[in-house]
């Protein structure tokens, strides 16, 4: 059991949360499998019909912990990233999140996961993958393109530029942007709305719109087999170095 990710049932809406914002809630190998088992726990029981995803007020995830990068094993088949990933595709029941502050590779490609997404005016989005000397992750390479089309897709990817809430709105990332003072409270009472319809119904509609998820889980092997071919080089190794040793 680990605190860094806190997960409780409320009216229906699993709850989960990341707790380590002395790093930005970047995550580490016990954080992924603390989500994987989080995710489980939703899927299982029958009286969650809604998950409701949150990271820090300041910052939403800086993304995978870097300093795990340089242990090429972290990405191994099954391991904490993959493992996690296939179950995240596999989310069979309405999730939400909401975002404040920096939301950086996995913090982006997670929402894409999602089916409402809520952010503040002091949300940040990033996927720096080329950037760091490596590539997308968590199915974002389909995901995206799928979400918002080719071109918006490739510019965000490419250039690993970060964009803010209203771009992120414009593209189709987020639904919409709720004041920072009450966003928390927003997506919750949101869920809880979700959450008071019929399962079975909430269930099959989001089954309905995943038909092409056999695709998403190619795409996350696939990836995770570039990403640590790219891992290996010593372009990505000397820029992971150099922001650990800032
Ligand atoms: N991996 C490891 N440590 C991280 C981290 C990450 N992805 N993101 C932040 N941290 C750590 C910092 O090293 C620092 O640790 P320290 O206090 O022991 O020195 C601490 O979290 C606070 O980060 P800091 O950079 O001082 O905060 P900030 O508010 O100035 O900036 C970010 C916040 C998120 C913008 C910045 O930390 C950042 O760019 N992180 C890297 C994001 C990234 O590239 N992620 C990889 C995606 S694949």
């Amino acid at each position: 059991m680990t605190e860094l990710v806190k997960s409780f049932v409320l009216n229906k809406v699993q709850h989960i949360e990341l707790n380590r914002a002395d790093k930005k809630n970047a995550l580490i190998a016990e954080m992924y499998w603390a989500l994987k088992q989080a995710l489980v726990d939703a899927k299982n029981n029958p009286e969650v019909h809604v998950i409701l995803f949150k990271g820090g007020e300041n910052c939403f995830c800086a993304g995978n912990d870097i300093s795990d990068f340089l242990d090429e094993s972290v990405l191994d088949a099954d391991g904490p990233i993959a493992t996690f990933l296939h179950e995240l595709a596999d989310v069979n029941k309405p999730m939400i999140a909401a975002v404040s502050g920096p939301a950086i590779g996995i913090g982006t490609t997670l929402l894409l996961h999602c089916d409402l997404v809520f952010a503040t005016n002091k949300a940040v989005f990033s996927l720096p993958f080329v950037n760091l000397g490596v590539c997308a992750e968590a199915g974002s390479s389909f995901l995206l393109a799928r979400q918002v089309g080719h071109l918006r897709a490739a510019e965000l990817i490419l250039s690993g530029n970060s964009f803010d809430a209203v771009k992120a709105k414009e593209y189709g990332i987020i639904n919409a942007i709720i004041d920072e003072n009450s966003y928390w409270q927003f997506a919750q009472e949101q869920a809880e709305v979700l959450a008071q319809k019929p399962l079975q119904a909430l269930m099959t509609n989001k089954r309905l719109m995943k038909v092409d998820n056999k695709k998403l889980h190619q795409a996350i092997d696939q990836e995770i087999t570039e990403f640590s071919n790219l891992l290996k080089a010593e372009e990505a190794k000397a820029i992971f170095k150099k922001f650990l040793s800032r």
